[in-house]
C-alpha cells in the first residue's frame, strides 16, 4: 500500500466516525398508514423549513450574506430536521436549451440582478463560498445545500414551486395551472424527472413536492374552463408516475387546488370525473399529500380545524369510515410575521396559534415559510426583506428568537415528542 493510499484510507476511517459525516441510515423512507416512517419503523415527522430557491435567479437565497454551512448550522440548530427546497422548471429547460449545460451562477445573477448588481452580488456569494467559483452551475449551487444537509444529518424536500423562475404565485402570473403561459406540462414533467434522477445522488433527498399552489387561472378564460379534478388527476398521475419510475424510494407530495388548500375529495377517493378516483396504493406505500394555509382572518381554533379536517386532514383519522386514502398529510407550507413589536409576536395571533395548535394535536408535518430574511430579488426589488423570515435580514441570527421559540420552536420541541 502506497503512503498516498494509506492516507487516504485513514481519512476515509477518520471521517466515518465523524457523526457530521453520517448519512441517514433511516431512508428511504415509506408511509404506514397515516405514519411517515424510517426504515426501522420509527415515526417521522417533518419539523422543516423552506428555503426558497425558484426566484429570479434560479438559486437558494441568501448566499450573498452567508455560507451553505453556516445556513445549515442554523436550521440545524433550531431543531429543524428537513428543509423544503423549492427550484423552477426554467432552470431545468435553460439545462435542455443549452444541450444539456447548466447555466453559471455569473450568468444567473447579471441576467437576475443586472450586469452591475449581478456581480457585485456574484463577489459577496463567492466570498462568503470560497468553494464556488463564477462557472459554478445552479444545480451545483443546489448539490452544495444537498451535500452540507447530508453532512449534518437535515432531510432534502424538493419542491417544484413554478416554471417561471420568480415570485410565486398570483392568480395572474402565467403558473398557475396546467397549460397557463408558462406551465407547460411537458416541461413540468420533464423537470421533475430531470431532478428526480439528478438528487438521487445526494444521500439526504428523501421526498419531492410535485407542484406549488395550483391555483385559479385568472388572466387565462381557456385554461380557466379546464380547472377541475379530472384534469388536476391526469396530470398529476402522470407526473406522479414518472417520478416513481425514475426513483422509487422517495416520497411523492400531492397539493391540491386553490393555492394547496383543498384536497377535499382525495381522501375519501371521490370520483373526480369519469371514474377517475385518486389510490394511493398506486405508488405502493409512498404517496403523501401536502397542503398550505396562511392566515385568512381567522377568528377561532374550532373553524380553523374544522376547515383543515375538511380540506384533507381527515386521511390521517383512522376512524373516518369514509376515508380510502388514509395517509400522511404534512402542512408544506403556512408562517407569519417572525417581527412583532407588541407583546406575544405574530406567534399569538388567531392564526399562528390555532395552526401550531392542531398540528400538535394531529401529531402531524410541517415545513414552515420560511428560512429567508431576505431575497435576492423578488417582484422586482433587489434584497427584498421578508418579515415572515426565520432570520434577520443578512441570514445571521434569529429575525427576533422570542416570536421563533414561542411558535415554531415549541412545534419542533411537540414534535420530538412522538418521532
Ligand atoms: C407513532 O406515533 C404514534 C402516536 O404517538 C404512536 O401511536 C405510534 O405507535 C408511533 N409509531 C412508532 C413506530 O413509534
Ligand atoms: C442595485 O442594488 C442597489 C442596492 O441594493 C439598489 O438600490 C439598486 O436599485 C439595484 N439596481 C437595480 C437595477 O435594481
Ligand atoms: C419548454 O422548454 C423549452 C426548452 O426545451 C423552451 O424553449 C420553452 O420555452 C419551454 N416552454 C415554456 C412554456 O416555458
Ligand atoms: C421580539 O418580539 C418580542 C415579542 O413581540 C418583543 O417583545 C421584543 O421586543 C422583540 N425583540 C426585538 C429585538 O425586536
Ligand atoms: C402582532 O401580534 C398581535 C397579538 O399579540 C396580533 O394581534 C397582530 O396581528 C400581530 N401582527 C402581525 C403583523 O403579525
Amino acid at each position: 500500500m502506497g503512503f498516498p493510499t494509506f492516507v487516504c484510507l485513514l481519512l476515509a476511517l477518520l471521517t466515518s466516525f465523524l457523526p457530521a459525516t453520517a448519512s441517514f441510515p433511516g431512508t428511504p423512507f415509506r408511509t404506514e398508514g397515516r405514519w411517515i416512517v424510517d426504515t426501522s419503523g420509527q415515526n417521522v415527522t417533518y419539523t422543516g423549513v423552506n428555503w426558497p430557491g425558484a426566484a429570479d435567479t434560479g438559486l437558494p437565497e441568501g448566499l450573498q450574506y452567508s455560507s451553505v454551512q453556516e445556513i445549515v448550522s442554523k436550521v440545524k440548530d433550531a431543531g429543524f430536521n428537513i428543509i423544503r427546497l423549492t427550484f423552477a422548471v426554467q432552470v431545468i429547460d435553460e439545462i435542455y436549451e443549452r444541450h444539456g449545460e447548466d447555466v453559471p451562477i455569473s450568468t444567473a445573477f447579471s441576467q437576475a440582478l443586472g450586469a452591475e448588481n449581478g456581480s457585485a452580488i456574484l463577489n459577496k456569494v463567492l466570498s462568503n463560498n470560497p468553494a464556488m467559483s463564477e462557472s459554478t452551475t445552479r444545480l451545483e449551487v443546489f448539490d452544495a445545500v444537498a451535500e452540507e444537509c447530508n453532512r449534518q444529518g437535515i432531510y432534502v424536500h424538493l419542491d417544484n414551486h413554478i416554471s417561471k423562475a420568480e415570485w410565486c404565485c398570483s392568480f395572474v402570473d402565467g403558473n398557475t395551472w396546467f397549460g397557463d403561459e408558462y406551465f407547460s406540462v411537458a416541461n413540468w414533467t420533464r423537470a421533475l424527472t430531470y431532478m428526480t434522477r439528478h438528487a438521487s445522488n445526494w444521500p439526504s433527498f428523501v421526498s419531492i413536492g410535485l407542484r406549488n399552489e395550483l391555483r385559479f387561472p385568472l388572466n387565462n378564460a381557456p385554461v380557466l374552463a379546464t380547472y377541475n379534478w379530472a384534469v388536476w388527476y391526469d396530470n398529476m398521475i402522470a407526473a406522479a408516475d414518472a417520478v416513481y419510475k425514475t426513483n422509487p424510494e422517495i416520497l411523492i407530495f400531492f397539493s391540491g387546488l386553490n393555492s394547496d388548500l383543498s384536497l377535499n375529495p382525495i381522501p375519501t377517493g371521490d370520483d373526480l370525473g369519469f371514474g377517475r378516483r385518486f389510490d394511493k396504493n398506486r405508488y405502493a406505500d409512498k404517496a403523501v399529500l401536502e397542503l398550505h394555509k396562511y392566515d385568512n382572518n381567522d377568528i377561532s381554533c374550532a373553524l380553523l380545524k374544522a376547515f383543515e379536517y375538511s380540506s384533507g386532514y381527515d386521511a390521517l383519522d383512522d376512524s373516518n369510515v369514509f376515508v380510502k386514502n388514509h395517509m400522511p398529510v404534512v402542512h408544506t407550507e403556512f408562517g407569519y410575521a417572525q417581527t412583532n413589536g407588541s407583546d406575544d409576536g405574530g406567534a399569538q395571533t388567531v392564526y399562528a396559534r390555532c395552526i401550531r395548535e392542531f398540528l400538535i394535536e394531529q401529531k402531524a408535518g410541517w415545513m414552515v415559510w420560511v428560512l429567508a430574511g431576505s431575497y435576492y430579488i423578488r417582484q422586482g426589488t433587489q434584497d427584498n426583506d421578508e418579515s415572515y423570515g426565520i432570520l434577520s435580514h443578512d441570514w445571521s441570527g434569529y429575525r427576533n428568537e422570542t416570536v421563533f421559540d414561542l411558535g415554531v420552536g415549541g412545534m419542533i420541541r411537540a414534535a420530538r415528542r412522538w418521532g
